[in-house]
């Protein structure tokens, strides 16, 4: 092949939104055809022989990219060298929860792994966090690395962004691919803004294609309560969409995003962007070069907007009260 071997750590390997994810990083979606990639999958005791039996799979799908898959349930051997890491491994909710109830269950494994990755993964690290709570655990694990740029630990909000797109596509009878410059604010969690105020349905204004009052009524609240649809209708979290979204999140931060269009990344807020205080993981428009993510600065904020922004930075710094009562930060 033509490039080196990199190494991808991925938490929960034996879960269900694993058992999408790994195929695909295997078979080169994230990093092209022409790299490798070494897999460590890192699971709790319990789940070691699942975790077995798909890396058996892994193996028996032979695929080019593929080079080695190993298994730990020790965090600090799974993150060794590792250039890319999904942390995924966590609890999902169950009907009738908030994403933010799972803090106290989930918030204690990104600690742990935060420093795990600080003393273990390449210099080059990117990290996206998709357990629930995915934008606070994100914070957890920045906070528990400290030779790691915050900036470089990302949450996944990428479903939401494409949850938007896809519902204003079928409202509007467009194409996903003619749809461009969609954002959604703030929080993986109910309180999210998903705001069409920038996006374009094959280069003209989506606003002046959908009404307000289907925006509000409709369009925000089903892109916000997606993940409890999901749950409801399936009976299970969302999982094979999930994946979906971390391989592009993954993809978009490798090889960069495209040219004229921006996506939804969640972001550590280094306090400089859109009246986002420091220190809390914000959705934010962004564009990927270089490997590094940017915010878009300089988009015009309606009123509506701010207070939807202003919604999420309230959401989230209660629940950064919340994991600092519990110590976990
Ligand atoms: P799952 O229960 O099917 O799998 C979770 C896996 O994680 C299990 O195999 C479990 O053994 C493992 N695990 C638990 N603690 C671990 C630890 N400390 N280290 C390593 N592995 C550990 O759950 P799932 O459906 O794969 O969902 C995983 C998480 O992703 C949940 O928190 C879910 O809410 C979240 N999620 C987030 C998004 C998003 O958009 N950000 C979307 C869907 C799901
Ligand atoms: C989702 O958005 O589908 C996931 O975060 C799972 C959930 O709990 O909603």
């Amino acid at each position: 092949m033509a490039n080196a071997p990199v190494t991808v750590t991925i938490t929960g390997a034996a879960g269900n939104i694993g058992y999408s994810l790994l195929f695909r990083i295997a078979e080169g979606t994230v990093f092209g055809p022409d790299t490798p990639v070494n897999l460590r999958l890192l699971e709790i005791p319990p789940a070691m022989n699942a975790a077995k039996g798909v890396a058996m799979e892994l193996a028996d799908s032979a695929f080019d990219t593929l080079y080695d898959v190993d298994i730990f349930d020790d965090a600090n051997k799974a993150f060794e060298g590792a250039n890319l890491a999904l942390l995924v491994g966590a609890m999902p909710r169950k009907k009738g929860m908030e994403r933010a109830d799972l803090m106290e269950a989930n918030g204690g494994i990104f600690g742990p792994q935060g420093k795990a990755i600080n003393d273990n993964a390449a210099d080059d690290v990117k990290i996206v966090v998709v357990g629930n709570p995915a934008n606070t655990n994100a914070l957890i694990a920045a906070n528990a690395a400290p030779d790691i740029p915050n900036e470089r630990f990302t949450a996944m909000m990428r479903l939401d962004h494409t949850r938007a797109i896809s519902q204003l596509a079928a409202k509007v009878g467009a194409r996903n691919e003619d749809i461009r410059k969609m954002v959604v604010w703030g929080n993986h969690s109910a309180d999210q803004y998903p705001d069409v105020s920038y996006a374009t349905v094959g280069g003209k204004p989506a606003a002046s294609l959908v009404d307000e009052s289907w925006l509000s009524d409709e369009f925000r609240p089903r892109v916000a309560k997606r993940g409890a649809e999901i749950i409801e209708v399936r009976g299970a979290s969302s999982a094979a969409s999930a994946a979906s979204g971390a391989i592009a999140q993954s993809r978009d931060w490798v090889q960069g995003t495209p040219e004229g269009d921006f996506t939804t990344i969640g972001l550590y807020s280094d306090g400089s962007h859109y009246g986002v205080p420091e220190g809390i993981v914000f959705g934010f428009p962004g564009v990927a070069k270089n490997g590094a993510w940017e915010v878009v600065d300089g988009l015009k904020v309606s009123a509506a907007t701010r207070a939807g922004i202003d919604a999420n930075v309230k959401a989230l710094l209660e629940e950064r009260e919340i994991i600092t009562s519990l110590g976990l930060l």
